[in-house]
C-alpha cells in the first residue's frame, strides 16, 4: 500500500521504518522539508537530525504534510505532535478526505505552572488538554469530518507498537477506536501484520478520553519499573 505517515519524530520513525520493511511504499509528512534535511542537531527528546534516518533507510520520500497526505491510497497514521496536530491537520483536509486516519498522539501541554506538579526524573509531567470531557482523537474527527480517525497505537512507546514481540513474547493489548468500522479494520489489519494478536476493540471514538488520559499511568508505570522515560513493557487486559 501507498502510506503516508505525517510527522518525523521518535514516534513516526519506528512507524516509517516498520511499514518500509513490510514492502509499503511510504511518503513521510513534515512542515518543511528543505527546513527537515537541513537540520543537524537532535531534537529535544535527542532524536537525531531526520536526515540520518534517511540515509539509514532509503526509498523513502520526504514531503509537506499535504502532499504525503495526498500520495496515500487509503491509510494515513498521524504523529504530529498532539498540541499542534488539529490546526496542522485541517489546513490538508481535502488531502486527508475519504481516507483512514490512524492518530497515536498526545495532546501533551509541555509548557505549563500547575498548582501541584508533579516531578519527573526529566521534568514536570506536561498536562493534558484536551481531557475528560473531549479528546484529541474527537477533535481531529470534528476538524476533518470527511476523514475516518481512529485512534489507536497512543497507549505504547511506538518502538513497541511495531515490534510487539519484543514484550511478553507479544502477550499484551492494544486498543483501537473510532466511529467507522472498516476504518478500525485497516487499522486492525495493520497491528496484525505489526505482530498484534490481541487487539481490543474499545468501541466509538469518545473512547479516545480514556486512551489518551492513560498517558500519565503509562509514565507512572515506567518511572515504577525505574526507566526515565517511557518504558519497554506491556498491558494485558486479563479476561
Ligand atoms: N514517541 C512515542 O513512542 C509516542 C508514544 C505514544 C504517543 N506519542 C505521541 O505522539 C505524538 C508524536 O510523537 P513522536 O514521538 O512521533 O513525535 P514528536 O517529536 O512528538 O512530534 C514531532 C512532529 O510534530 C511536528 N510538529 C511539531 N510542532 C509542530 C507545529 N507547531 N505545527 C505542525 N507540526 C508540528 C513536527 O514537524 P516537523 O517534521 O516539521 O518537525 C514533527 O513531525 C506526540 O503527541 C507524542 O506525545 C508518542
Amino acid at each position: 500500500m501507498k502510506i503516508a505517515v505525517l510527522g518525523t519524530g521518535g514516534g513516526a520513525r519506528a512507524h516509517i521504518a516498520k511499514l518500509a520493511e513490510l514492502g509499503h511504499e511510504v511518503h513521510v509528512g513534515t512542515r518543511d522539508p528543505e527546513a527537515t534535511l537541513a537540520r543537524t542537531e537532535p531534537d529535544m527528546m535527542g532524536t537525531p537530525p531526520f536526515k540520518e534516518f534517511l540515509a539509514e533507510h532509503p526509498g523513502i520520500e520526504l514531503h509537506s504534510f499535504g502532499d504525503a497526505a495526498a500520495a496515500s491510497d487509503g491509510l494515513v497514521i498521524n504523529g504530529i505532535d498532539g498540541h499542534n496536530a488539529v490546526k496542522a491537520l485541517s489546513v490538508i483536509a481535502d488531502q486527508l478526505a475519504g481516507k483512514t486516519l490512524i492518530d497515536y498522539a498526545v495532546p501533551f501541554v509541555y509548557q505549563h505552572t500547575p498548582e501541584h506538579p508533579w516531578p519527573t526524573p526529566w521534568g514536570i509531567m506536561p498536562k493534558l488538554d484536551p481531557c475528560d470531557s473531549d479528546s484529541l482523537g474527537e477533535q481531529i474527527q470534528r476538524a476533518l469530518p470527511r476523514t475516518k480517525v481512529v485512534k489507536s497505537f497512543v497507549t505504547q512507546e511506538q518502538t513497541t507498537v511495531v515490534n510487539p514481540a519484543s514484550v511478553g513474547a507479544g502477550d499484551h493489548t492494544m486498543f483501537v477506536a473510532g466511529d467507522d468500522t472498516g476504518a478500525k479494520q485497516q487499522a486492525t489489519e495493520l497491528l496484525r501484520s505489526y505482530g498484534w494478536t490481541d487487539i481490543l476493540d474499545l468501541g466509538p471514538l469518545v473512547c479516545a478520553r480514556g486512551m489518551e488520559m492513560y498517558a500519565h499511568m503509562h509514565s507512572a508505570i515506567g518511572f515504577g519499573l525505574g526507566h526515565q522515560f517511557g518504558g519497554h513493557f506491556g498491558i494485558k487486559v486479563v479476561r
